[in-house]
């Protein structure tokens, strides 16, 4: 039985902290799950670090729901959120419901997030209506990265910290499960938190957050073109796959790989009879 959206809500009511993370295939997501995390995202961060794009405003449909498929089928007690792309939720109430409808329907997921506070508190407010759970997301939103001016920390001034307050309020209200706070200052995801009646899920926003998200590949060392201040690796993989490749290249060369334990054996008689002689037509 996977876990509910109401379990998760429950976490904040009991001060229990919330571990999320993101996955984008069978394999991951089935040893994370096996290892008891409540909360998988199939974020669109797929962009960068699977699919080797700059940012992640390319990533179409199409490509979230073949991973959130495959992160679906690895798990079995996670809450599965699939992450709306870029501009399938802003152009129209009509499509942010039919695109929330594909990640429940054809994804398999429990649950959708997209970005945005205020501007898409109506939309947020509609899918929910509809029986589909809604993660909110505020302070960096990767998808506006021109709009904002690169990867940098939101609500540093009274403006911006004001606006953060009034979103994440307007997400509450709409209906939203949960919010992302990413890269925003700890007083003001500690206020955040305070305010809004369900669990903040933080990256790079303190430790006051109900929550944390990180991305698997940080978590990892697995990608490494570029490590944020937020990420911590609890482990090298870049270093272990490396130097397993390293080994192997090394012991194909030298025909110490495959050995006996690596072959499969053939029956000596079966070699008698391939090794008699013809008969000539
Ligand atoms: O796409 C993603 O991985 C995200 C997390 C950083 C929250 O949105």
């Amino acid at each position: 039985m996977r876990i509910s959206i109401t379990q998760i809500k429950e976490m904040k009511r009991k001060g229990e902290k919330i571990a999320m993370l993101t996955a984008y295939d069978y394999s991951t997501a089935k040893l994370i799950d096996e290892a008891g995390i409540p909360l998988i995202l199939v974020g669109d961060s797929l962009g960068m670090v699977v699919l080797g794009y700059e940012s992640t405003i390319p990533v179409t449909m199409d490509e979230m729901i073949h991973h959130t498929k495959a992160v679906v089928r690895g798990t079995k007690q996670a809450l599965i959120v699939g992450d709306m792309p870029f501009m399938t939720y802003q152009v129209s109430f009509d499509e942010a419901l039919r695109n929330a409808a594909r990640f429940v329907q054809q994804g398999g997921c429990q649950a959708v997030k997209l970005e945005g506070g205020e501007s898409v508190a109506e939309t947020v407010k509609r899918i929910v209506s509809c029986g589909i759970p809604v993660m909110g997301h505020i302070g960096l939103t990767p998808q506006s990265i021109h709009q904002l001016g690169g990867f940098k920390i939101v609500g540093k001034t009274p403006e911006a910290a004001l606006r953060m307050l009034n979103d994440a309020a307007a997400l509450d209200a709409a209906g939203a499960f949960a919010i992302v706070l990413e890269c925003v200052p700890e007083p003001l995801s500690k206020l955040i938190t305070e305010q809004v009646s369900v669990p903040t899920i933080g990256i790079g926003a303190g430790k006051h957050c109900d929550g944390q998200v990180q991305v698997i590949s940080d978590l990892l060392g697995l990608y490494t073109d570029f490590v944020p201040k937020h990420a911590k690796q609890y482990t090298r993989l870049f270093e272990v796959i490396k130097n397993a490749t390293s080994s192997y290249i090394g012991e194909v060369k030298a025909g110490t790989f495959p050995t006996e334990k690596q072959s499969y054996p053939l029956d000596e008689s079966v070699l008698t009879e391939l090794r008699k002689p013809k008969p000539k037509r």
